[in-house]
């Protein structure tokens, strides 16, 4: 065992043990899940490892797919027990929620800063939310903004208890850090199916907020300006964006309160007067902003203003920019192939293997590249490599083969599994490589030599 290697097992010795310690002991399996366990030792470790699906990620359409096509071969082998159309269901359900793939990256980007650091900001996925219950439906915890991104890894991000919604509508919202109380700055974004594929959404928002007198006498009215900008330009032009005020509202049911009509931003800005009857003077209101002729159902791109008192005499001007972008597709992707996976050499010699890991997602990514199972010393190079998305890199996997007395006692192939894993997206790819010693019959040879003599 050389030195670095020794080094690799003991952090993966590590890494086991704190993951015990985080979640393995302490939690029950529920019955389905130790069902669904146990069937996948009994049928999918005869012709490769079970890494080759614990390391996997898929939708539940692809673990159907993948179940289905492994039963399938077991069907064909008359040496392995056939999987009942029962058990792949169960089988397929436990893959689902235990190894089940989406992410969502949400990225923001305070531009104007007024609401302090991007790390006093997180976001949540919801799911199924009701018009006039648009704080219910969230699914995952809260999560708060590190290095300007949030990525959801599900079902590992579902709050405790829960399960991903897969194939149901989700939407993201961000808010300030702790404020859970309808309204406040507060953001959601136009829903996505789950479970299709991994999804990345950008907002930028900033927002300037100005009180001033309207003069030296106090009018019995108030200004409010708002003005919309959209920096991205995604949804358009700001006089495809209307706005209203609202007062009043009480979590659970944010699209009540509303108290003007709704106005569009034609040259990029609205201007209410709020007369001395119909304001509601002394109380909160807020401004929420949304497209012109959409419903007034939530979920949808959907803006909610910080909240200001209403003072006559005050005229308000408020500046709402935002930007936000999604990307729908395989966001994090990778491959791992070798144009030779079979070798064979002589006893106390190196096999050397050239794979090539290309990020064929459309982030840059680290990919960590271990080996499983070998039995003959093994080196991997690189062991982790960053990749922008598209480029490609060398992989070179070098196995020496022992000596011919071990290759008679211990066998003389030894196949091995090398796995690229991404760190953010959990995209993974695996090829197996099998390399045999080849044992000369030497005994012939001093008999030939000796009859040349
Ligand atoms: C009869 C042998 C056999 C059994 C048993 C078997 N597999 Fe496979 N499996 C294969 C072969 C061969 C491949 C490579 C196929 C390929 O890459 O096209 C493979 C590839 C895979 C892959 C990677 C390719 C993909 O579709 O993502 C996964 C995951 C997988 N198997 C999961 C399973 C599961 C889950 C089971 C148990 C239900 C199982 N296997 C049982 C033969 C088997």
């Amino acid at each position: 065992m050389n030195w670095k290697k020794y080094v690799v097992s003991v952090v993966a010795f590590l890494l086991v043990v704190s993951m015990i310690g985080a979640s393995g002991v302490s939690q029950t399996l529920s019955a389905a899940d130790a069902d669904g366990a146990a069937l996948l030792e009994q049928h999918c470790a005869s012709c490769h490892g079970l890494g080759r699906t614990t390391n996997a990620r898929k939708t539940p359409a692809g673990w159907e797919a993948t179940v289905i096509d492994m039963a399938n071969r077991i069907a064909n082998r008359d040496d392995l027990e056939d999987i009942t159309e029962a058990d792949q269901a169960i089988l397929i359900e436990y893959l689902a929620v235990n190894h089940g793939l989406a992410t969502v990256t949400v990225t923001l980007a305070d531009m104007g800063l007024e609401f302090g650091a991007i790390e006093n900001w997180q976001a949540s996925l919801y799911a199924g939310a009701v018009a006039g219950e648009e704080t219910s439906g969230r699914f995952t915890d809260w999560i708060t903004v590190t290095e300007d991104a949030v990525v959801f890894s599900l079902p590992v991000h579902v709050r405790e208890g829960g399960e991903a919604p897969w194939d149901d509508y989700a939407y993201v919202r961000i808010r300030r850090e702790g404020e859970d109380v309808y309204p406040t700055f507060d953001m959601v974004s136009d829903p996505f199916t789950l479970g299709e594929s991994d999804y990345a959404v950008h907002f930028g928002i900033d927002s300037e907020y100005k009180s001033e007198p309207s003069g030296t006498l106090v009018l019995p009215w108030a200004e409010i300006t708002v003005s919309l900008e959209d920096w991205g330009g995604e949804f358009g032009t700001p006089d495809q964006w209307e706005t209203s005020l609202y007062t009043g509202t009480v979590p659970g049911d944010e699209t009540g309160g509303r108290f003007t009509d709704w106005v569009a931003a034609d040259d990029g800005s609205v201007v209410f007067q709020l007369s001395h009857e119909d304001a509601p003077w002394g109380e909160e209101i807020y401004i929420r902003v949304r497209p012109v002729d959409r419903v007034d159902d939530y979920p949808q791109f959907d803006l909610v203003g910080r909240p200001f008192t209403l003072e006559q005499g005050y005229n308000v001007e408020t500046k709402i920019t935002w930007q936000r972008t999604a990307v729908d597709g395989a966001l994090y992707d990778v491959e791992l192939s070798a144009p030779v996976s079979e070798a064979k050499g002589a006893p106390e010699t190196t096999v050397t293997y050239t794979l090539t890991l290309s990020n064929t997602g459309a982030e840059g990514e680290w990919f960590d590249v271990t080996v499983c199972c070998d039995v003959w010393e093994t080196e991997v190079v690189p062991e982790s490599v960053w990749l922008a998305a598209g480029e490609s890199e060398t992989i070179t996997v070098t196995v020496e083969i022992p000596d011919a007395g071990t290759l008679k006692s211990d066998g003389v192939c030894d196949t091995i599994t090398i796995t690229a894993l991404g760190r953010v997206g959990r995209a993974s790819d695996s090829v197996d490589l099998k390399t045999c010693g080849t044992i000369i019959q030497s005994i012939f040879l001093p008999l030939v030599m000796r009859s040349a003599n």
